[in-house]
């Protein structure tokens, strides 16, 4: 089964054509363009996918050797994400799959973050695992019992995890989004410089924090001018080091709790060099795996949509063209937290 995959929850164009569950050719262009406003400016980016998705999608066909009439489904994003932007995805899925009479699936994005290990690594993916997402809009820690099933163990109390990082950049004048230029410098900066606080330290359970740890850094920042001059690799070392302590310990918590053997680390965050090696080293202590997708995976791509796609219409579902998009579209979950 061929399935063309789209992408455009937030600030990132992307298309991908996927034959069977493998990669036939797969385009992301991010759009640069919300630099100079610290954040994703939604209208702007809602016209920039209008703008960029019809010439990404002949790329990809002519690069796939992949014409529409050798489409057999279209997969696309329902939620969550910016409106605007997810139906630039949704209204062209549904023109082509009404043009070539092919089913339609909608996606969840979070969904195909937890999964994108999965093409890569069919093999050592087995489920149950434990699930730890990462990106600039959440953070989750998620018991993966099966395709379609899963069970809530923790979530951000404030910031995502990449929202931090985003903040952190802008404070240093690294631009939007900065998590990739915040990891640069912190790997140039001296992690002993000072400490900054862990989030949720001393609590019970399994959620996240990372207000505290902005705050922080900022006031830093704010009675120390002169750091950001002579100090800015050891300042983001420091929160990079307090940010990826903050994710360990109750991600670590859970594993040892609820017995998984794998632990899946996905979203933007994971592409983090420093949040990889941390957190392998700590899951192999316990003798489970680590698995992470390719850091080109672990950003938003149109890959994982069209690989959920795939499994979900192998099992029989498809949507109509009443398909929708959904904001606040939330992870099926089958516990809530505190009851698991
Ligand atoms: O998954 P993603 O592409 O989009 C969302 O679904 O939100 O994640 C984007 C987030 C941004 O906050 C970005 O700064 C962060 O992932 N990010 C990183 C790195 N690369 C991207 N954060 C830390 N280190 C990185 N290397
Ligand atoms: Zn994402």
């Amino acid at each position: 089964m061929t399935v063309l995959g789209i992408e455009t929850s937030c600030d990132e164009t992307a298309a991908a054509i996927l034959e069977n569950g493998s990669v036939r050719s797969s385009i992301v262009s991010t759009h640069w363009l919300h630099a100079k406003y610290g954040g994703v400016v939604p209208e702007l980016a809602s016209r920039a996918h209008l703008r960029l998705l019809p010439p990404i999608l002949d790329q990809l066909m002519e690069e796939a050797q992949t014409p529409l009439e050798k489409l057999d489904a279209v997969a696309v994003t329902q939620g969550p994400g910016l409106i605007g932007a997810l139906l630039v995805g949704i209204s062209t899925a549904k023109a082509i799959a009404f043009a070539r009479s092919l089913p339609l699936i909608g996606v969840n994005h979070l969904e195909g973050h937890i999964w994108s290990a999965g093409f890569e690594q069919p093999q050592e993916l087995q489920q149950p695992f434990l699930a730890l997402l990462v990106s600039g809009g959440h953070t989750l820690l998620v018991g993966v019992e099966d395709f379609s099933q899963y069970r809530l163990i923790g979530q951000t109390r404030d910031d995502a995890a990449g929202e931090a990082f985003d903040k952190v950049a802008v404070l240093c004048g690294l631009g939007y989004p900065g998590g990739a230029e915040v990891e640069k410098h912190a790997s140039l900066g001296n992690p002993s410089y000072r400490e900054f606080p862990v989030g949720m330290t001393g609590q019970k359970g399994y959620d996240f924090s990372f207000s505290g740890l902005k705050t922080a850094v900022a006031y830093f920042l704010r009675r120390h001018p002169e750091a950001l001059a002579e100090h800015q690799n050891d300042v983001l070392a420091c929160f990079q080091e307090a940010a990826v302590a903050s994710l360990i310990e109750p991600t670590c918590r859970a594993f040892d709790d609820f017995g998984y053997g794998a632990l899946v680390l996905s979203g933007g965050v994971a592409a983090n060099a420093r949040l990889r090696e941390r957190l392998g080293e700590e899951i192999g202590k316990r003798g489970g795996s680590f698995l992470s997708p390719d850091p080109h995976l672990c950003t938003d791509n149109a890959t994982m949509i069209a690989w959920v796609g795939w499994r979900r219409l192998l099992a029989g579902e498809r949507h109509g063209f009443d398909l929708c998009g959904e904001p606040n579209l939330p992870l099926q979950t089958i516990t809530e937290p505190g009851t698991c």
